[in-house]
Parts: structure tokens; C-alpha cells; sequence
């Protein structure tokens, strides 16, 4: 992303914390409560954040993603790996791309930041458009498995290998 990209009157742009106070309350909005709120916040205090945008129409955060740093193990290597979560979009702006907006400049952007591989739990209708594959992940030792848990190489193969080992930071508050 070399600057703020349009789409439609939309324009997605990188975070600044000025839109911290938006971006607060949009997600506890679109989840119905804080986890997603605080994650975010002790994500940043971590300081794990690695890119995060959000969308804006008419000068107000419409919609709002967040790329994380995470432990990547494959074959005892560490592959720069990030988690996509949360991603939210207001509810009256839904189904007119701006979810895929937020995605697709992410991942140019981690792609450009030399990040070389996503993982996603999310909607299995949702991102495998994107090139996320169940399959993909499925050989990865994590704390997810199935249809929801997703992952894509922005380097071919860099998840190739034996042994694939997922460790999410502390404020997923999951066991690994
Ligand atoms: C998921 C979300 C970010 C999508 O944003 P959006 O701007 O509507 O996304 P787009 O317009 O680019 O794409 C819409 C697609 O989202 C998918 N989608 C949205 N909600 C979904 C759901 N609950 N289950 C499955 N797919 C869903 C649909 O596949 C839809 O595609 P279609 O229109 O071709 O059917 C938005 O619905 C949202 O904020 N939901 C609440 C929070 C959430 O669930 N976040 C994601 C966690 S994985």
C-alpha cells in the first residue's frame, strides 16, 4: 500500500492512534462486547501490532483489521508469521467490500513488510477467496483445527516442512 487507497468513497489507510477511541468502540460493537477491544489493545502494548488498518467514509472508522505477530515454528525454523484478528466492519456498511478491502491491503502490506505466511480463524466462506486454505493449516500443530482454521503463504513454501507448530501470544488467552 504505498498510500491511502479508495474504494468507492471509502478510503482504507494505516491506523494512527487517533483512531484508537473508533476503532474501541466499532469492535465492541461488531462483537457484541470488549474481548476483541481488549485483545487488540494488548496486542499493540505487546507491541505485536504489526499492520493495522482501518476504513474510513465520511471521516468516520467504518471498518478496522488488525495483523499480529505470532511464533511460526516449522522444522524448529521461525517463519515471520502473522494472525489476522480481529477484522470488524460497522453493520450498516456490510456487504459492500470493505471487509475484502481491509484483507486484500493487508496482505499487500505484510507481503511488503516481508511478513511470509497469515493464519486466520475465521469464516470458511469468507477467506479462503483470498487464498486461505483449511488444507494449508491442517498439518500445523495449533490450538484450532478444522474448516475455520486457515492459513496462507505469502512466500511459496514457507510453511512447507515436517513439523508446523503455531504459538499465539498470551493475549489470545488460549493454550498452545
Ligand atoms: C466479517 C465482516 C468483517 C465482513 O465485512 P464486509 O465488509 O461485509 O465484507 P465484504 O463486503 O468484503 O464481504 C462480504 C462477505 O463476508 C462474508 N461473511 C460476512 N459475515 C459472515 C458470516 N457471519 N458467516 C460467513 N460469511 C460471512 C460473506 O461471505 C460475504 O460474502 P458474499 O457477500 O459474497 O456472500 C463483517 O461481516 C463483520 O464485521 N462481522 C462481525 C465481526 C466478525 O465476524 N469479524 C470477522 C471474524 S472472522
Amino acid at each position: 500500500m504505498a498510500g491511502p487507497s479508495s474504494r468507492h468513497n471509502v478510503v482504507i489507510r494505516e491506523r494512527t492512534a487517533a483512531d484508537d477511541e473508533a476503532i474501541r468502540r466499532l469492535n465492541d460493537l461488531a462483537f457484541d462486547g470488549t474481548f476483541e477491544s481488549t485483545l487488540v489493545a494488548e496486542l499493540r502494548a505487546a507491541m505485536l501490532d504489526a499492520v493495522e488498518l482501518v476504513a474510513i467514509e465520511d471521516g468516520r472508522v467504518v471498518g478496522h483489521i488488525l495483523f499480529s505477530a505470532l511464533t511460526m515454528l516449522i522444522d524448529d525454523e521461525a517463519i515471520p508469521t502473522l494472525a489476522l484478528a480481529p477484522m470488524s466492519v460497522h453493520p450498516e456498511h456490510r456487504r459492500a467490500g470493505i471487509g475484502s478491502g481491509l484483507v486484500q491491503a493487508g496482505l499487500v502490506l505484510a507481503s511488503r513488510r516481508e511478513w511470509q505466511a497469515v493464519i486466520v480463524l475465521g469464516h470458511p466462506d469468507f477467506y479462503p477467496r483470498f487464498g486461505f486454505s483449511a488444507e494449508l493449516a491442517s498439518s500445523l500443530d495449533a490450538p484450532f483445527e478444522g474448516d475455520a482454521f486457515m492459513a496462507l503463504e505469502l512466500v511459496d513454501g514457507a510453511l512447507d516442512g515436517d513439523d508446523g507448530l503455531v504459538v499465539y501470544p498470551p493475549a489470545f488467552r488460549l493454550a498452545s
